[in-house]
């Protein structure tokens, strides 16, 4: 098993500076994923961590020893690519082998160790296979059997299902979890897929623009984002944000006031406000209520139905709101036959269910 500590990180290739000051500890056992958009820097980091690439400065500790200069083969981990690129004219067995045959083990055990992998895996039945007769799911696994026999302390995953079509991401998810579970072993997971990253990782860190914005466990990023970035980019419809000013700052209240004119009143500390700030309110689809299904008065506002996605379990309508350029989302019940384009709707915004972003886009406690 294996810790990382990255102290002060960066990475610049020549003036371009894609990483700056990472900070951050992934623990002993852990899974952890860093998620974010196209470009933000997570493979690069992934592979300053797998000794690939230089580190330009800071510091990279694994348990414990500064290994910024330790070559990869040192590092006691195992990388597995989105492109599993497996030997296409070598079987499963010797796909799975080769790297410990290239370290002069005993033909014993590295059978002992490409059987244990295969049996982990699934994969017993498939070892005499060429790559061309697998799926790309069971090739992905092979990927992954390369990784394990090897036993690394450190499993570092770039993108490692985005290959693969949407059923087979799920059934690899919930194996991957179950692998984490068996070996007990330090996972590092990249992925841009934000269902990913709250289903796969014991901790999240979600980068942007070569910073890390936030790091968490899953939950507690979902529902107490630090700022508009993060509770942007989790949650799938984006959580709906509306530009507001502040009317009552207090510490346990916080008054708003819509572009339409409508008073929001959010149960936030905005001790820091003072009135006639600029402020975003944030609220996510599924928990905004119809003011038919709830008896509160306050926080009403009328909206008018633009296009509705049926989902089957659920319904997106997506409706527009006066003084508002962008759509607003709301998730309701499947069986919504009566919420039809052109219609209007009384919505109702619950006070402890708002979030409210400063002008910096830094997220206000509760
Ligand atoms: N060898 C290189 N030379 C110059 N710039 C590079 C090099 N490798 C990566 N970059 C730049 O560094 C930035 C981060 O790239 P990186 O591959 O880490 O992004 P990513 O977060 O993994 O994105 P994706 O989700 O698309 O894989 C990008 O702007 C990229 O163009
Ligand atoms: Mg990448």
């Amino acid at each position: 098993m294996a810790a990382v500590r990255l102290q002060q990180i960066s990475k610049s290739y020549g003036s371009n500076q894609v990483l700056q000051g990472i900070d951050l500890q992934v623990h002993d056992g852990e899974f952890m994923v860093f998620v974010g958009p196209s470009g933000c820097g997570k493979s690069t980091l992934l592979r300053m961590i797998a000794g690939l690439e230089d580190i330009s400065a800071g510091q990279l500790y694994i348990n414990d020893a500064l290994a910024n200069d330790l070559p990869a083969a040192k590092r006691g981990l195992a990388m597995v690519f989105q492109s599993y690129a497996l030997y296409p004219h070598m079987s499963v067995y010797d796909n799975m082998a080769f790297s410990l045959s290239l370290s002069k083990m005993s033909k014993a055990d590295i059978d002992a160790a490409v059987q244990h992998a295969a049996g982990i895996l699934q994969m017993s039945h498939l070892l005499q296979r060429k790559p061309r007769d697998l799926s790309g799911g069971q090739r992905q696994r092979v990927a992954i059997g390369r990784a394990i026999v090897r036993k690394p302390g450190l499993f570092l995953f770039d993108e490692p299902l985005s290959n693969l079509d949407a059923s087979l991401r799920v059934q690899m998810r919930i194996e991957l979890s179950k692998l984490h579970r068996d070996l007990r072993a330090t996972m590092i997971y990249v992925t841009h897929d934000q269902v990913e990253a709250m289903t796969l990782g014991q901790r999240i860190a979600v980068f942007n623009g070569g910073k890390i914005e936030q790091v968490g466990v899953p939950l507690e990023l979902y529902d107490k984002p630090a700022n508009l970035f993060v509770a942007g980019f989790l949650g799938s419809p984006k959580m709906n944000i509306l530009k507001a000013r502040v009317v009552h700052s207090s510490a346990n209240e916080c008054e708003l006031q819509l572009a339409s004119g409508t008073h929001i009143k959010t149960g936030i500390d905005s001790s820091n406000l003072q009135a006639g700030d600029e402020v975003s309110l944030g609220i996510r689809a599924e928990h905004v209520l119809l003011a038919s299904q709830t008896k509160e008065q306050t926080n009403q506002l009328e909206v008018c139905i633009s296009f509705v996605e049926h989902l089957g379990d659920a319904a997106i309508v997506y409706a527009t709101i006066a003084g508002e350029e962008n759509l607003f989302a709301i998730k309701l019940p499947a069986d919504t036959s009566d919420q039809y384009p052109g219609a209007e709707l009384c919505i109702q915004l619950p006070a402890q269910r708002c979030h409210v972003f400063d002008s910096k886009s830094v997220a206000l406690g509760r």
